[in-house]
């Protein structure tokens, strides 16, 4: 396998390292992943050099844009080992936060001989552009960076620029979500969907439900391969309790990043039917799963403590979470145990529901589940997302469509008037392979989708019209954990391809060039190497690219 060293050695873009009399020297770059805007370069004027002298400032009283000086500090430090002081109002390098633009996320980047001034349109703006400027360091030891005079004017394109991560399939410790933040901060991504139930595992405290987490979050041992009749015996077990995810919200914030978190619903949800039997139409016993796909053993919608323990769990959840958007799923739920369950067939009765061109009789009664939590939601003042299924009924409008079975759920709500997440499996789905030479990738669930797969994926469809396309609020890619039992092989999984998701999401898209999004990806990967990140080189494996088959 290469390494990026050696991949960097063999081609044009060798990182200037030169020495000065006050030691090495090291130039940025501005053309960092994703693409600013607009760059414009004054090489006539005299550029600013960084050292341990300088200072990063940010207004008095400012905690936001204190602790992202404090950032900012620690990302020059971690590439660089240059470590530079903080300090309210003065700064060779000021953080400020009051740039006149439509676009929040908005920022401007002037760099002088006198200092670097970042201006945000708010906190989240100035954020993005210490990304760019931590972007444009190269992740070498020195002693100074050079940067060059310099206007940087920035924005994304889109507001939502999410990514999802599966923590139930696999659980992953604290500090590794935690670096999965940091990872998104890297690439400006600002919506954290974090998938903490499944039928393999329920992965939160609730206190309402003890026995979730000491039954639910615990399961003896895993299906070995892909779903062969045989298992190990190693355990895996973990939970996140409440304390622990309140502070890994106030660590996303103040890294300007938003957490949904997904209770899936009503299916994936065997791992709760253990803990809580009555919970399922059959009465169990269940164990929480130790195989993969679709369990028929979903939620009883007919059973009234069904809808206390929805309740419940929500209320505990909106409690730790203060995301507008809920994630209530609605994927892969199985109808073979409602059929036959007396209370579903009941409560659908009860209820009036029929099969007719809507949709199904067990549809409806889908429907009703998924209203009665977003009844709730709405009540607490959120809004609801959910998987591309939720179109099988009629189901609240203000409920966005995240679209991953392809683009065609996405295409049908945004039609509908729902605004629409895309993420449709053949591009965004980072479980899939990244290469054609699968018999030397860890094993994965299957698919392929290569990084300049990721980097084409234009997110509007064009069979949509203006108004119709601006339903499209933003892009996310899914990592679903069946096949990644390490956070070192999420790492590997997501990178570099996580860089092709951010150009997607920030850039216009109208001038794609894969050619030159890998030139500036080089630095990008040597900023994880640096920084102890894993990832794939495969994009850069000539052999393997030509072997790839045509789309
Ligand atoms: C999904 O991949 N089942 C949403
Ligand atoms: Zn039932």
């Amino acid at each position: 396998m290469k390494t990026i060293s050696s991949i960097i050695a063999g081609c044009a873009c060798i990182l200037s390292l030169s020495m000065c009399k006050q030691g090495v020297a090291t130039t940025a770059d501005y053309n960092v992943v994703p693409r600013p805007a607009l760059i414009v370069e004054n090489g006539s004027l005299s550029p600013f050099t960084l050292s341990t002298k300088s200072i990063i400032g940010y207004p008095e009283d400012n905690a936001e844009l204190k602790k992202q000086a404090e950032l900012l500090a620690d990302y020059i430090f971690d590439q660089t080992g240059i470590r530079i002081g903080v300090a309210p109002a003065a700064g060779d390098i000021r953080l400020t936060s009051d740039l006149d633009a439509e676009n929040p996320e908005a920022y401007v980047m002037t760099v002088g001989a006198d200092g670097i001034l970042i201006n945000g349109a708010s906190a989240a703006g100035t954020f993005y552009g210490v990304q760019t400027l931590r972007n444009s360091i190269p992740a070498v030891d020195a002693d100074q960076v050079v940067l060059p005079a310099a206007e940087i004017r920035d924005e994304p394109r889109f507001a939502y620029r999410g990514a999802h991560l599966d923590v139930c399939r696999h659980f992953f410790p604290m500090d590794s979500v935690k670096k999965f933040v940091d990872l998104m901060a890297m690439h400006k991504l600002n919506n954290f969907h974090f998938h903490i139930t499944e039928d393999q595992g329920w992965r939160w405290e609730v206190k309402s439900h003890p026995e979730l987490t000491t039954i639910g979050a615990h399961r003896d041992g895993t299906v070995i391969g892909r779903n062969t009749s045989e298992y190990d015996s190693i355990p895996v077990d973990g939970f996140y309790t409440q304390d622990e995810l309140r502070d890994l919200v106030q660590y996303a914030a103040d890294r300007q990043i938003n957490i949904i978190p997904e209770i899936d619903l009503p299916g994936h949800m065997q791992a709760a039917l253990a803990a809580y039997p009555n919970l399922g139409c059959t009465g169990g016993p269940y164990e929480v799963w130790k195989r993969w796909g679709i369990s028929k053993d979903v939620l009883c919608a007919g059973n009234d403590s069904t809808y206390e323990f929805l309740k419940d769990v929500f209320a505990e959840l909106v409690d730790i979470f203060p995301s507008e958007i809920i994630h209530i799923g609605g994927d892969e739920c199985p109808k073979d145990r409602w059929k036959e369950c007396p209370k579903c067939q009941a409560k659908a009765k009860a209820l009036g529901l029929r099969t007719d061109a809507s949709g199904t009789r067990e549809a409806k009664l889908q429907n009703h589940v998924m209203t009665y939590v977003s009844d709730f939601l709405h009540e607490k003042g959120r809004r609801v997302i959910g998987w591309d299924e939720i179109l099988d009924a009629d189901f609240d409008e203000n409920a966005i469509i995240m679209s991953w079975r392809g683009e065609e759920g996405g295409i049908a709500g945004a039609t509908r008037g729902h605004d629409v997440v895309m993420t449709p499996n053949q591009y965004l789905y980072f479980d899939y392979y990244q290469t054609t030479d699968k018999d030397n990738e860890p094993l994965a669930i299957g698919g392929y989708v290569p990084l300049e797969k990721v980097y084409n994926y234009e997110p509007v469809p064009a069979v949509l019209t203006d108004e119709q396309q601006k339903h499209i609020i933003g892009v996310q890619a899914n990592l679903w954990t069946e096949y990644i039992p390490t956070f070192e092989q999420a790492q590997y999984m997501e990178l570099p391809r996580m860089a092709a998701l951010s150009e997607i999401q920030w850039t216009d898209g109208k001038s794609k060039d894969y050619e030159d999004f890998k030139m500036r990806l080089m630095p990008m990967m040597q900023r994880y190497d640096r920084l102890g990140y894993r990832y794939s080189t495969r994009a850069f494996d000539d052999a393997d690219q030509q072997s790839a088959p045509a789309e």
